[in-house]
């Protein structure tokens, strides 16, 4: 569904992202994990046409971005790190809005947008001003907006920031809900005990280059080391940090401050 090959963008002199291959197939929920500046949102924004690769291939089942961007860009929900809202429609107006930008012309369609906001408890928000919601609200509007044209392929740039423990355990049910129906996800995160709970395959990039890729036997087998994701994302990034740079491994200590 996802298929990614021999990627590369700089940034001026910043060489963000190296030679990037990947695949993910229908129905995987794939992590992509990396310290901070790896290039993970990089990645994101060009596989969802916003941000134009320097070389290399993508497509979204089976639709190259940049030849077929419509086509690929209908298949797909996107949920960027800072995300934009209408602060001056309610709920209910922008969602309506985001049901007539997929064109979704279903006579259901109103009484789903009740439903969802229900669920995801705005019920009670769902006339009030965007601007006037929280950050956790505004978060969970974002989730029903993206999954209202039934997308087949989802992009999260770090789906559960500022949510919290009961809307949390929503978002996961609900992730893994959508890729039991078949739906593609691939989303980047920072939290590794959510990543190892609920990815089907994990993908560290570090520099801007892959430098693991498969399911958390295979990680832990490639770090030569048992336990868990964090103590296996944080050799394989060390080591890969202390070969690539003269100044040695990545590891920070805690600040004298
Ligand atoms: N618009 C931009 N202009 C110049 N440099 C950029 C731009 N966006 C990102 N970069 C640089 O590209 C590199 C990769 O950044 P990116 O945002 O993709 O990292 P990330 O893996 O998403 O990090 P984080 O975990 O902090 O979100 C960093 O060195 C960053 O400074
Ligand atoms: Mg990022």
């Amino acid at each position: 569904m996802i298929h990614v090959q021999a990627l590369d963008k700089s940034y001026g002199t910043v060489h963000a992202v190296r030679n990037l291959s990947f695949d993910v197939p229908a129905g995987e929920l794939f992590c992509f994990l990396g310290p901070n500046g790896a290039g993970k949102t990089t990645t994101i924004k060009m596989l969802t046409g916003l941000l134009r690769p320097d070389r290399g291939v993508i497509r979204i089942g089976g639709y190259d971005i940049a030849t077929d961007p419509v086509a690929a860009k209908t298949l797909m929900g996107y949920i960027p790190d800072m995300p934009f809202l209408y602060e001056k429609l309610t709920p209910v107006e922008f969602l309506k809005f985001i049901a007539d930008l997929y064109n979704i012309k279903e006579a259901s369609t109103r009484r789903r947008i009740d439903d969802s906001l229900q669920s995801f408890g705005l019920g009670e928000a769902r006339t009030s001003l965007i601007g006037d919601l929280s950050h956790g609200m505004r978060q969970r509007l974002l989730y029903i907006a993206t999954f209202l044209h039934n997308p087949r392929v989802v992009f999260i740039d770090e789906p559960l920031i500022g949510l919290d423990p009961h809307s949390i355990r929503m978002i996961k049910d609900l992730l893994r809900q959508k890729v039991r129906d078949g739906m593609t996800i691939l989303l980047t995160t920072h939290i590794l005990a959510l990543a190892e709970e609920i990815a089907d395959r994990i993908g560290i990039i570090s520099n801007g280059s892959l430098i693991a890729l498969g399911h958390m036997n295979e990680l832990r087998a490639q770090a030569g080391l048992e336990g868990r994701l964090e103590d296996i994302f944080l050799k394989l990034t060390t080591d890969e940090a202390g070969l690539s740079s003269p100044g040695g491994a990545r590891r920070m200590t805690a600040p004298n401050i």
